[in-house]
């Protein structure tokens, strides 16, 4: 997929406050403000024209943007986040989606976090997660499914979301732990194996031909160098204590 704008939001000074299990202690604020503008320059470096919206204080999460949609090139899904704390930080997402696209809506019952959900081309692979309900993955396959696009759901038997642990690397491989390798949705699929001590590195991000992954995990990198493609290393560590990671910082569209 070819990408030409993203969407951020700049972490707020409560990013403490928000959830997490990572138990990697208290994000550093100044850090993490400089760790999500080098960001920004990565995203901008490969071609992205970015948008960058305020902090939303009170919303401790809401930096973590990828959760709140689903844009394809036809139309953006609003979610319906599965955690009761994040629900509210769609509302301004969607008046900044709806400057680029249609919009529709992910209803109760349905829960979806966008970072279960990884675009394939016009195949969705929708893991089903603490966040993200079988209901909620039947309302956005269905909205997909009007635009051409088959979709498939798994299991997140480990991480918070799908793309904690798999994530596109090429247009038919995908980054993928030991723990996802097997399913039968992923079988069509080329796999590069991150190791159980690098599962964080899975959580890499393919823009435009260039890889952005994090920093610290040489086995991995080494395997992703063997695809030819420019990788750019960033470091996340102040994100990753509150469980997030690269792809869940933006929405690329
Ligand atoms: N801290 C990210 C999340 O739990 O959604």
């Amino acid at each position: 997929m070819f990408f030409t704008h993203a969407l951020t939001r700049r972490p707020g000074r409560d990013l403490a406050a928000g959830l997490t299990t990572a138990n990697l202690g208290v994000p550093d604020y100044p850090a993490a403000l400089a760790q999500f503008d080098a960001y920004v320059d990565a995203l901008t470096g490969c071609g992205l024209t970015v948008t960058v919206l305020d902090a939303l204080e009170g919303h401790p999460d809401a930096h973590f943007v990828e959760d709140t949609a689903v844009v394809t090139p036809e139309v953006a899904v609003v979610t319906n986040p599965g955690a009761a704390a994040r629900k509210a930080e769609v509302e301004t997402i969607e008046t900044a989606l709806a400057s680029f696209r249609e919009t529709v809506r992910i209803k109760s019952p349905g829960t979806v976090d966008g970072g279960d959900v990884l675009m394939m081309g016009k195949h969705v692979l929708i893991g089903l997660s603490d966040r993200t309900n079988a209901e909620g993955a039947l309302q956005l396959g269905n909205v997909l499914a009007d635009f051409g696009y088959t979709w498939a759901t798994l299991p997140v038997a480990a991480g918070l979301h799908f793309k904690s642990s798999v994530n596109a690397v090429a247009d038919d491989t995908l980054l993928t732990t030991e723990t996802f390798a097997d399913h039968p949705a992923l079988a069509g699929y080329h796999k590069i194996l991150v190791v159980p001590e690098e599962a964080y590195a899975g959580n890499t991000l393919l823009i435009n031909g260039h890889l952005i992954m994090p920093i610290g995990f040489p086995d991995t990198r080494k395997k992703l160098q063997a695809l030819g493609k420019p990788i750019i290393m960033l470091d996340t560590c102040e994100f990753r204590k509150m469980d997030g990671g690269l792809t869940c910082l933006s929405l690329r569209f």
